[in-house]
């Protein structure tokens, strides 16, 4: 008898219209459309705007068009998990605020903090609801405003970053295809390396937190950046050796978009070749939960049933991980 796996059996993804290109970031920090580029792979970025508008805004967009293109009610949602690091606020969840805009009135809902790992952690959460049988239908949204927690003096930080959510529909399937396998970890003591120093309950907001520009996203580049290509290329070739899978066998990789040359070394260490690799950083950045979502949608019209594809991220914490689904349509 087949296994009942969760299956995505739709996709859709949202990012705001600003477009926030390198030419105008040459403006406001000391840097350059070259180094930009040539460092990161980025040339720019989705900004929203709107000041009175937060992540359930882009969350509710990616997740209200999910349900038009995939001929639901939001009210058929059983369970709907938003991944994000940049929550409204710091309760309730973003999910509740998600569910309650787009009118998912019979879903419970809850947000998962796995910083740029959100998404994968995510959806192999969710699909323990699916193989259970628990739940019919799950909405897994990565959805994040990044540029709301990004310092637009700090040149290190403020080029790599976008705003944007992706969402995915989650049912059962039994004929072989939807999530096969997932590797995921982490390590508390990368938290040093990548986070928010102020805003929590170890260091909440004060006039000295505002002023030490304690509320924006610190990163220590270098170093992130070498557990990053070390970590995401071994779960990747560790999730295809658990599974017999060789490059031939894999049709995509779909990694997490936080700088080009991390996915160059996760695909160089897979055996899998540019054209398989699904790369979008050069117009929207980083954008931390909605990257892979985002990815899946704009290639979905490319996508087979059956094709193999693996999922990748890495992120703070750290949190790292690999997901195996077979595409099912
Ligand atoms: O998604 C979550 C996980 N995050 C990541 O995976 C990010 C990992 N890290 C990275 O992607 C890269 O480390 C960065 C893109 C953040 C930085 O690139 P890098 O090649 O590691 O640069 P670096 O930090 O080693 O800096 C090299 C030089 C420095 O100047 P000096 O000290 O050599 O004179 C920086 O001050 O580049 C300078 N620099 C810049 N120059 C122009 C740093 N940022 C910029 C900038 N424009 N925006």
């Amino acid at each position: 008898m087949t296994k009942t796996r969760a299956a995505i059996t739709c996709v859709n993804a949202w990012a705001p219209d600003y477009v926030l290109t390198n030419k105008e970031l040459e403006k406001m920090v000391d840097t350059s459309d070259e180094w930009i580029l040539t460092r990161t792979g980025i040339s720019e970025r989705r900004i929203l705007k709107d000041k009175d508008k937060g992540t359930s805004y882009l969350g509710a967009k990616a997740v209200k068009g999910l349900c038009e293109k995939a001929g639901i009610s939001p009210e058929e949602i059983d369970l709907l998990i938003c991944a994000t690091a940049t929550p409204d606020m710091m309760f309730p969840a973003t999910a509740n605020i998600i569910a309650d805009k787009v009118g998912a009135k019979n879903a419970f809902s809850y947000d998962i903090m796995a910083a740029c790992s959100g998404f994968i952690y995510s959806i192999t959460t969710a699909s323990k609801f699916i193989e259970t049988g628990t739940y019919k239908k799950v909405v897994v949204v990565g959805a994040d405003k990044m540029s709301s927690i990004i310092d637009y003096t700090d040149r290190q930080t403020c080029v790599i970053f976008g705003d944007a959510a992706g969402a995915v529909l989650l049912e059962a399937d039994d004929s072989g295809n939807g999530i096969m396998d997932a590797i995921l970890h982490s390590d508390g003591s990368g938290c040093q390396h990548l986070h928010m120093k102020a805003g929590g309950s170890v260091k909440p907001a004060s006039h000295e937190t505002v002023d030490a520009r304690e509320h924006y996203v610190y990163q220590e580049g270098k170093h992130v950046f070498k557990f990053a290509v070390t970590n995401m290329a071994d779960v990747s070739a560790e999730i295809m050796e658990k599974n017999n899978l060789t490059s031939d066998d894999v049709a995509y990789l779909v990694p997490h978009q936080a700088n080009k040359r991390i996915i160059d070394a996760t695909a160089d260490r897979m055996g899998i070749s540019s054209d398989k690799v699904m790369l979008n950083i050069q117009r929207y950045g980083n954008t931390t939960n909605g990257t892979i979502p985002m990815c899946l949608f704009e290639w979905e019209n490319k996508l087979n049933r059956g094709d193999n594809l693996i999922l990748a991220a890495f992120g703070g914490g750290f949190t790292w991980g690999a997901v195996y689904v077979k595409w099912a349509y």
